[in-house]
């Protein structure tokens, strides 16, 4: 079993004798697996119930004769316009009460029946029609689910999402505290999607129906994904997740139904930056994947879109990302897109085989790395479980990540992605291999356990959170996790209420700091953005604010300890608490790898492989033992890498 290799590839943008150049340029560069058909539902079902597949089977006996797989999509993303034009009541509306028109992508409602039958009718054509074609390789549903609606089908689905969820409307009412404001529902129907409000809306609401949104997006993917596996029980079936702020998508539930966790990968930083992203990606995706392999589906060879900016990625730079996934889980290295195209929105977005055709320094990049990744034939890489070493985790909660979007909150300097971030691109700085786990998962392989930004926590989290450190683990919990329940009512009794015990603290007041306000800490370093009235019952200080107040304790829990930080670090700050705290668990690395380095060891049953990915603009030199990969010298001390260059290191013995 190989790595994957290839892009998004849209034949039905470019008339047929380019199909011939593209498969044998495909071969050239490497590629065993294209992603077809995502947006081709148009050309696909021109018109109601009249398919056209002629020239898809066209391509992919040319992928197949080419040596090249199918990563098969269902072009269920984007409609077609006849169908919006039959069925208005199938387009979104946005929660203005703006019913969004045709003419983008993603324009449908989810709870729409008409779109949900299309949908299941134009995929179940191309499963009975492609289910014994030898290019098949992979499904992929839909393309990144993450579309919104506020329609009355979505009224409607809504209303029973929230029956099955509360029972009856007491219930209903007292999670949304609807007392507040008169709020007060006597009746199902009167329950609305979150639409436009005169002044701030109840969190609650918003917070739920996200949860439904993300629940009805699963629903229509389940659907679609049943279909496929009855017509091909062998062939995996996925979609492709993407990470933003705007995406309803619980992570932990889908990723239950997806046959090979796959992800989308754009960081919107450059240089070293973008390398701490992908780390991040990458192992967000593989604690998804529950440590099995996963797949890295889109990522871009050079222009990616940044705030309103394209963004370069300097040569070798998709190089190093593509290896730094595959280290770190991915079973290959996907791009969007193969060929760049001549029109459309996305036609100065990067693609393997550009504007400038195959004379070019992407292509010869691409081709390069196709040639690599063909030599790293090591087929566990694809079928083992995961090892990078790590004993440490991070929890990952996308719903209290929505919860910290909702209006109300102290200050809007109480983010959720950011905290995350930070703790994680600290511990990548430092050598220090980490996994992220749901907010309950079984704690006990971890040395350490970080939670940033746990805004909502149930009984039975802060259950599992003790249990933990009673069983003698090192947990680290940041300001404003803990505070509310899963309906996000807050805990009374001092904050953080869910935690307050564990952690030996009891916050009586939140002192969120004004924009660039900085409160000194008593290691003369400061905090920032928020600071609180903190209290300590049985826990110590560790560091104080300049005010005599507590900032940062740690509570002797039964066999653990239970760290509590109540302010904004930046980089360097968390450093050092970090490192301190690693090594009181007993994680912290002997040596960082030098600055701008990544190095990940990973262990595929016996063997040991290390890749050393120098993304900084000087050569760097890193201790490693074992073959290089690509050139077969042995190694046995410091291995020199240029700027901007790697190396692949496979070691027969490692050492234990
Ligand atoms: C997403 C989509 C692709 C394309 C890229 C551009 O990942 O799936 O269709 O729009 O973004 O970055």
């Amino acid at each position: 079993m190989a790595l994957w290799y290839g892009g998004d590839y849209n034949p039905e943008q470019w008339p047929e004798p380019v199909w011939l150049e593209d498969v044998a340029l495909m071969r050239e560069a490497g590629v065993n697996l294209v992603s077809l058909g995502v947006f081709a539902w148009s050309r696909l079902e021109p018109a109601e119930g009249r398919y056209e597949f002629g020239w898809l089977d066209r391509v992919m006996d040319l992928l197949a004769d080419g040596g090249v797989g199918v990563a098969l999509a269902t072009p269920t993303a984007s409609p077609p316009p006849w169908f919006s034009l039959a069925h208005p009541d199938a387009l979104p509306v946005t929660a203005d009460g703006v019913r969004l028109t045709h003419g983008s992508r993603d324009t449908y409602c989810a709870s729409a029946p008409a779109y949900r039958q299309a949908a299941l009718r134009v995929a179940g054509e191309l499963a009975q029609r492609y289910r014994d074609h030898p290019a098949l390789r992979l499904w992929h549903v839909h393309n990144e689910y993450g579309t919104w609606c506020h329609c009355a089908h979505t009224a409607t689905a809504f209303r029973e999402w929230l029956r099955r969820r509360y029972g009856g409307l007491d219930e209903l009412n007292d999670a949304w505290t609807t007392s507040f404001w008169s709020q007060y529902y006597s009746d199902w129907a009167q329950i609305q999607p979150p639409l436009a409000t005169q002044y701030l809306s109840n969190p609650a609401q918003q917070l739920d129906f996200r949860r439904f949104t993300s629940d009805e997006l699963l629903a229509a993917y389940c659907e679609q994904r049943d279909l496929l596996r009855t017509a091909t029980p062998g062939t995996p079936v996925t979609t492709n997740f993407v990470l933003g702020g705007w995406v309803p998508v619980e992570h932990w539930s889908w990723s239950s139904e997806v046959d090979i966790v796959a992800i989308d990968h754009y960081p919107d930083r450059a240089g070293v930056a973008a390398a701490e992203q992908t780390a991040f990606a990458a192992d967000l995706a593989r604690g998804w994947a529950g440590g099995q392999p996963w797949l890295l589906l889109e990522q871009a060879p050079n222009l990616i879109y940044s705030a309103g900016r394209m963004l370069a990625k300097e040569p070798g730079q998709m190089t190093r990302h593509s290896l730094a996934h595959i280290a770190r889980g991915s079973r290959g290295a996907m791009f969007f897109q193969w060929r760049q195209p001549v029109g459309g929105a996305e036609r100065f977005h990067s693609a393997m085989l550009p504007h400038a055709g195959a004379d070019s320094r992407i292509f010869r990049e691409s081709a390069v790395l196709g040639r690599l990744l063909g030599e790293l034939d090591d087929p566990g890489l694809v079928t083992e479980p995961v090892d990078i070493g790590a004993r440490t985790a991070i929890v990952w909660d996308d719903q209290s990540w929505w919860a910290l979007q909702s209006s109300g909150l102290p200050t809007a300097a109480l983010r959720y992605l950011e905290p995350i971030q930070a703790v994680h691109r600290v511990l990548w700085r430092a050598g220090v291999p980490v996994d992220f786990v749901a907010p309950g998962a079984e704690l006990g392989e971890y040395a350490l356990v970080l939670v940033p930004s746990l805004y909502l926590v149930s009984d039975q989290v802060a259950a599992s959170l003790t249990s933990y450190v009673d069983e003698g683990g090192q947990l680290v919990v940041w300001y404003f996790s803990g505070i509310a329940d899963e309906a996000g009512r807050v805990r009374l009794g001092g904050y953080p209420g869910a935690l307050r015990e564990l952690l030996g603290v009891r916050v009586e007041e939140f002192l969120p700091l004004a924009e660039g306000e900085a409160a000194p800490l008593s290691t003369g370093e400061h905090g920032r953005d928020w600071s609180e009235r903190l209290a300590v019952t049985t826990a110590q200080v560790v560091v104080s604010y300049a005010t005599g107040l507590p900032a940062i304790t740690r509570n002797h829990y039964s066999r653990g300890s239970a760290w509590y930080v109540s302010t904004w670090l930046d980089d360097l700050a968390l450093a050092r608490l970090l490192a301190e705290i690693a090594a009181v668990a007993g994680v912290a690395q002997e040596q960082a790898p030098p600055a701008g380095v990544e190095v990940v060891h990973r262990r595929v049953g016996s063997t040991g492989w290390s890749f050393v990915l120098n993304h900084s603009d000087a050569e760097r030199a890193v201790a490693v033992r074992g073959v290089d990969a690509v050139d077969g010298s042995e190694i046995t001390g410091l291995r020199a890498v240029p700027a901007g260059g790697y190396a692949i290191v496979r070691d027969e013995q490692p050492e234990l």
